[in-house]
C-alpha cells in the first residue's frame, strides 16, 4: 500500500487572549446587572437569578486557564458578551479564509512545499462561516492552487476525518498532495452569557500537508500507518443553527442556535468510547501498547484526557507522553489535537509511534496511528 505522510503542520494563533480571571469578571458583571434588572422577580421568589462564575471551578473542572480569541473587546463587554467581527464585502477575503492562509503558509514552509505542489484543499472544521461558496475554494483561490477543494464538518473530529479522507484520496490517485485547514472561531458559537459553558472554547486555525512519502522532503514527517473513524448519534452536544432557521421561524437569538451540551453525560459516554477506539485500533494493527510513545488527544477537558491516557496505556501517562495545550488555548474543537501534534512532535525519534485522536459532537471520534519517518 502507498505510504502517505503528514509532512508539515501549521498553527495560526490569534493575537488577543482572555484569561479565566478576565472572563469571570465580565460574566459576573453581566450576571450582577441581570440580577439587578430582575430584582422584582427575584424578590417575588422567581428562580431567575444568575449565579456567579468562578475561576477556580473553571480550572479544576476543565484544565483551562486561557483562550485566544479573534475579538476580545466584545466578549468582555458585559453589555455585549460576544465577539464583534467586521462585516466584510464579498470582494474581501472571509475571516476563515484569512486565518486558513496564515496557518497554511506555516504548514507549507515546514513541508518545504509551495502552492504549486498542492492539488486539493479540504477545509475541515466545526463552524463554517457561510453556506457557499466553500471556504476551501476561497483558500484555493487565494493561494493560487490548481485542482479542487471542498468543505467538511464532523465537529471536533473534522480534522482527523479529513486526514482519513485525504490519505484515502492520495492512495486512490484522486490527488497527490493535499492541504487540510481547520479554522475554528469557536467564540462565535459560544454563549458567553451561559455560566455552564462560557469558559470552554477558544479560537485558532491549524493546517496540515499530506503527501506520498516518496515526494516528501521535510525533516519532521509522520507516516499515517492507519486511520479509524467511528460515529454514534447523540444529542448531548448540539447546535441547531442552519439554513432552515428562517423557514422554521427561529429567532437569531434563540439559545439553541449556539453550542449546547450535557457536559457530564458527554464526559461519561465519550471517555469509554474513545479509550476503546484507540485500544481496538492498535490491536487491529498489531501494535503493542508499549510501542506508543505519544498520545495527541482532543483538547476538551484535562480530566477526560487523563482518564483516556490511563485506560489506553494501562498506567498514568507522563506529561510528555500526552501533551496538553488546553491551559493556553482552551477547547479549539477540531484544531486541538492538531495543535498538540504540531507543538509536540519534533522531539520524537525515527520509527517512534504515536496516536492522534479527536472526539466530539455526533458523537464522532477519529484515531490516526502515526510513525515518525527516519
Ligand atoms: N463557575 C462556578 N460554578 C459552576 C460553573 C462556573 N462557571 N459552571 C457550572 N458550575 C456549577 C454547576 O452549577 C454545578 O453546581 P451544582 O453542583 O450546585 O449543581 C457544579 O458547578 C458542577 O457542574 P457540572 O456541570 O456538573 O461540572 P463538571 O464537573 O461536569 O464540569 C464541564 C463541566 C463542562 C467542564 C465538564 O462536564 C466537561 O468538560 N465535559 C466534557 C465536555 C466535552 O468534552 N464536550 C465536548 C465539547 S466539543
Amino acid at each position: 500500500m502507498e505510504q502517505i505522510v503528514i509532512s508539515g503542520t501549521g498553527v495560526f494563533t490569534p493575537e488577543e487572549s482572555i484569561t479565566n480571571e478576565e472572563l469571570v469578571r465580565a460574566y459576573n458583571e453581566y450576571a450582577e446587572n441581570y440580577n439587578l434588572a430582575n430584582k422584582n422577580k427575584i424578590d417575588l421568589g422567581e428562580k431567575v437569578a444568575l449565579e456567579l462564575s468562578n475561576e477556580e471551578f473553571i480550572f479544576n473542572a476543565s484544565g483551562i486557564k486561557n483562550r485566544y480569541v479573534m475579538d476580545k473587546k466584545g466578549i468582555l463587554d458585559p453589555n455585549i458578551m460576544h465577539p464583534i467581527l467586521d462585516k466584510r464585502t464579498n470582494d474581501q477575503p472571509s475571516i476563515l479564509a484569512e486565518m486558513s492562509l496564515k496557518a497554511s503558509k506555516d504548514a507549507l514552509d515546514k513541508a518545504g512545499k509551495t502552492p504549486d505542489d498542492i492539488d486539493a484543499v479540504i477545509t475541515a472544521c466545526s463552524n463554517l462561516e457561510r453556506a457557499y461558496p466553500a471556504i476551501s475554494i476561497e483558500v484555493q483561490e487565494l493561494l493560487g492552487i490548481k485542482g479542487f477543494a471542498f468543505d467538511m464538518n464532523v465537529a471536533c473530529s473534522s480534522a482527523t476525518f479529513a486526514i482519513q479522507a485525504a490519505a484515502d484520496m492520495i492512495r486512490s490517485g484522486s490527488a497527490n498532495t493535499i492541504l487540510i485547514v481547520d479554522p475554528e472561531i469557536c467564540s462565535g458559537h459560544l454563549d458567553f452569557k451561559d455560566r455552564d459553558c462560557h469558559f470552554i472554547f477558544g479560537d485558532v486555525c491549524t493546517a496540515m500537508i499530506l503527501e506520498k512519502k516518496d515526494t516528501a522532503n521535510s525533516n519532521n514527517c509522520f507516516e499515517i500507518l492507519s486511520t479509524k473513524c467511528i460515529t454514534q448519534f447523540s444529542n448531548n452536544i448540539r447546535n441547531n443553527f442552519g439554513f432552515l432557521n428562517n423557514a422554521k421561524k427561529s429567532s437569531p437569538l434563540d439559545r439553541d442556535l449556539l453550542f449546547m451540551q450535557e457536559g457530564r453525560k458527554v464526559f461519561k459516554e465519550v471517555v469509554p468510547m474513545v479509550s476503546q477506539l484507540i485500544i481496538d485500533h492498535l490491536y487491529e494493527e498489531k501494535i503493542e501498547i508499549e510501542e506508543i510513545k505519544r498520545l495527541w488527544l482532543h483538547q476538551a477537558n484535562k480530566s477526560m484526557n487523563d482518564f483516556i491516557g490511563k485506560k489506553v496505556l494501562g498506567r498514568v501517562p507522563e506529561d510528555h507522553e500526552q501533551p496538553n495545550i488546553l491551559q493556553d488555548y482552551a477547547n479549539t474543537s477540531s484544531a486541538g489535537s492538531i495543535i498538540a501534534f504540531s507543538l509536540y512532535s519534533q522531539d520524537m525519534k525515527s520509527n517512534e509511534v504515536g496516536v492522534l485522536c479527536s472526539f466530539g459532537a455526533g458523537y464522532s471520534a477519529g484515531s490516526i496511528i502515526l510513525r515518525k519517518v527516519s
